[in-house]
């Protein structure tokens, strides 16, 4: 729960930068209060997920240690705002994340920034697979949650990349959510069982399928990666780095065991959690808490004074 109040800290931080169409200066704001209050956290944390090194944005820097030192050795994995371009622009569904877990148990993609990733819910295990065509993929999945094909919803980034999947998909009969932007957030509404997206699937950053791997954990959902550089560049690096690039990741590769913990916070609003919001005196933020051990969901919706965060 300590941790809630890092992604609710880079929440408030970044919200005079919604719509100022500066998203370099909003990470920025996000990324130096989560450092501030990671620093007062009962733990050992190693940053195994930094953000930014993509784009060149403000970073919590990969190998940097976080919290006060005096708890439990964890790996953390951060994105302060995980969609700033659309904090930038003032869109929905911006959201600031950290997910910990046991030290050593996190995936480090080193050097290689986007991976194909494809998320649902517990109905997907056993069913999908990331190698298999995305209409037979769809189908299997429609059968196990006892919809029609036409009732599928599979979310995708809006991205040139994924015209011929965004093709297919609607080939199969199935409907696409095509996001601006933020995949963690279309990955959770995909394993959680509640929402309209039934899948959630194609190439983004490597951190953030980390980071999503962290929470489907928690909601007991399904979700397979594999590394797929997009230029020249990332692939002789990822190759140098030893990285087996055919190789599918499933949810244990991504993070093993079983005391994960997953924390964000709207920072614009959107279907998993409302933005930050004014109201008088006070400054209200909405964040979830997922608890992979005990699969615990916690909505935490918190009030804070305006005065102290002049
Ligand atoms: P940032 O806000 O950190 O830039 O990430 C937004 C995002 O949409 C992620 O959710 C997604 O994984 C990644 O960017 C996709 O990368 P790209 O925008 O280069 O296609």
């Amino acid at each position: 729960m300590e941790l809630v109040r890092a992604t609710e800290a880079a929440a408030i931080r970044a919200t005079p930068f919604i719509g100022r169409g500066d998203k370099n200066a909003a990470d920025r704001a996000a990324v130096d209060a989560m450092r501030t209050f990671l620093g007062t956290v009962n733990f050992d944390g190693l940053i195994v997920i930094g953000e930014g090194e993509k784009d060149d944005a403000p970073m919590l820097f990969n190998g940097e240690h976080v919290g006060n030192g005096r708890g439990p050795a964890c790996d953390i994995a951060v994105d302060p705002i995980d969609g700033t371009s659309l904090t930038a622009a003032g869109r929905q569904n911006a959201l600031s994340v950290i997910a910990v877990s046991d030290r050593g148990s996190m995936y480090n993609p080193q050097d290689v920034f986007y991976m194909d990733k494809i998320v649902t819910g517990p109905e997907g295990k056993g069913l999908v697979d990331i190698r298999k065509p995305i209409g037979e993929n769809i189908r299997a999945l429609a059968k196990a949650k006892g919809k029609s094909v036409e009732d599928i919803q599979v979310a995708v980034l809006d991205r040139p990349r994924h015209q011929e999947l965004v093709r297919e998909i609607r080939e199969a009969g199935a409907g696409t959510r095509l996001l601006l932007d933020g995949d963690v957030a279309g990955g959770i509404n995909a394993a959680r069982i509640e929402t309209r997206i039934d899948m959630c699937i194609g190439i983004g950053g490597t951190p953030e399928g980390v980071i999503t791997a962290c929470a489907v954990k928690a909601l007991d959902g399904f979700i397979q990666g594999r590394l797929n550089p997009q230029s020249d560049t990332e692939r002789t690096a990822a190759l140098a780095a030893g990285h087996d690039l055919d190789r599918v990741l499933e949810l244990e590769d991504f993070v093993s065991g079983h005391n994960t913990y997953f924390v964000a916070t709207g920072v614009t609003d959107g279907g998993l959690v409302e933005g930050v919001r004014k109201i008088g005196p006070i400054i209200r933020t909405e964040s979830i808490v997922l608890r992979s051990h005990s699969g615990t969901i916690r909505r935490v919706v918190a009030d804070h004074l305006v005065e102290k965060w002049l």
